[in-house]
């Protein structure tokens, strides 16, 4: 599946075949310059369209703009609260206006928000059009980018609307990554984190070991862990689309992760810091049953540790955390599903977590009675 060039600087291919669709995901350095020459390559249709926030294009739509011909991009605002359908429908009229049809491409640039919601207009706008993600955010490369995944939030739930929407390719340049703030550069690092935790321990080592390099922003430090979430992700998304059964393992850390970003109404933390800490109660939960050895517990928690400090939870109580994930989308016929490492690079799914391990859980990771 991914073709390792022995330079770094050289671009990453990885084919994601997908029932749906197979797709390339490219990554590296200076890829924004060749938007253009990719789309033509793999015969996306010819009208080409912008999506973008006017933060992301005023960084870098001059770069993109001369990269692939575009005319007018179509801005939207890209925070979580406009990740909603009265944003959509802005895009659509934009898309209208523009007179976009079958013979168009969406290109999106911009990061998970933008991504989901452009994403989702494309999957609906005339039934669907061709669709192009380039990422901006270190979470919508490794993350959201990939596995068409699209959609916005209801007032009564985040990402309650949606489609599984593949994407005809995905453009990565990591390059991008150099405007974006710290702690939006940290939160996708949890993500990177979750992938070498779940599945490749030789990711979750590079993390810990070139820590520096990587928020350093030093491309050859960014590309391999890209690439190698990337990988991970399509592999998964390869074997299970819909999210049926193998997908779930990139669950992990998201169970507590989710009720914690509900419990404090998604204000409080970045995503990727929420999973931070679920990743924490799942690794006690494990390590409580003998499932995860006491050092790999402790290495998931060094590393987690070394990227900074995450937000305070010392007054949120387990209990409203409890509450909160009895209203989880991973419950099956009744049964909460956890996903739990057992060793760095190995999980197990199980559906048999009491209330009460649950809660000792949580008190170790720090969170009130
Ligand atoms: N579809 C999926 O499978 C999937 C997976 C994970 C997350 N998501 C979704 O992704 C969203 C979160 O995405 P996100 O973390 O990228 O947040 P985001 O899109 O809100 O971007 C974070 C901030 O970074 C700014 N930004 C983007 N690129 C930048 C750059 N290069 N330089 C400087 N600033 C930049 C944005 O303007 C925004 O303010 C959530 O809505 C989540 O539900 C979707
Ligand atoms: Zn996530």
């Amino acid at each position: 599946m991914l073709s390792y060039h022995p330079h770094p600087m050289d671009p990453v291919r990885i084919d994601v075949p997908t029932p749906s669709r197979t797709y390339a995901v490219t990554i590296g350095d200076g890829l924004l310059d060749r938007v253009g020459a990719i789309l033509d390559e793999i015969g996306a249709p010819a009208r080409r369209l912008v999506v973008s926030s006017p933060l992301v294009w005023r960084l870098h739509g001059a770069q993109l703009s001369r990269a692939v011909a575009i005319g007018e991009p179509i801005l939207v605002p890209d925070g979580e609260r406009y990740k909603q359908l009265s944003t959509v429908s802005r895009i659509y009229d934009a898309l209208v206006r523009a007179g976009a049809d079958r013979a168009s491409t969406l290109v999106t640039f911009g990061g998970g928000v933008i991504g989901d919601m452009a994403g989702f207009a494309a999957a609906t706008y005339l039934r669907g059009i061709a669709l192009v993600h380039v990422p901006t955010t270190l979470l919508a490369q490794v993350d959201s980018a990939i596995g068409g995944k699209v959609g916005v939030n209801h007032a009564l739930g985040k990402n309650m609307i949606g489609a599984f929407y593949q994407p005809h390719a995905v453009v990565i340049d990591p390059l991008v990554l150099a405007t974006l703030p710290r702690r939006e550069f940290r939160a996708g690092l949890y993500e990177v984190i979750k992938y070498g935790m779940t599945s490749s321990a030789p990711l979750f080592e590079r993390v810990a070991r070139d820590r520096k390099a990587i928020f350093g922003r030093a491309i050859e430090a960014l590309m391999p862990i890209i690439a190698e979430s990337c990988r991970i992700k399509g592999e998964v998304v390869t074997a299970d689309e819909r999210e049926a059964g193998p997908r779930r393992i990139l669950n992990f850390g998201h169970t507590a992760g989710h009720a914690l970003e509900a419990v404090t109404r998604f204000r409080r933390f970045r995503h990727g810091e929420a999973v931070g800490y679920g990743m924490l109660v799942a690794a006690e939960l494990a390590a409580a049953r003998g499932a995860l050895a006491a050092a790999d517990r402790e290495a998931l928690a060094t590393v987690i540790a070394s990227l900074g400090p995450l937000p305070p939870i010392a007054d949120l109580s387990a209990a409203a955390i409890l509450e909160a994930m009895q209203h989880d989308k991973k419950i099956v016929a009744g049964r909460l599903h956890f996903v739990l490492p057992t060793a760095i690079g190995a999980t197990a799914i199980v559906d048999d977590v009491k209330e009460a391990e649950l809660r000792t859980a949580l008190r170790k990771v720090g969170f009130a009675k």
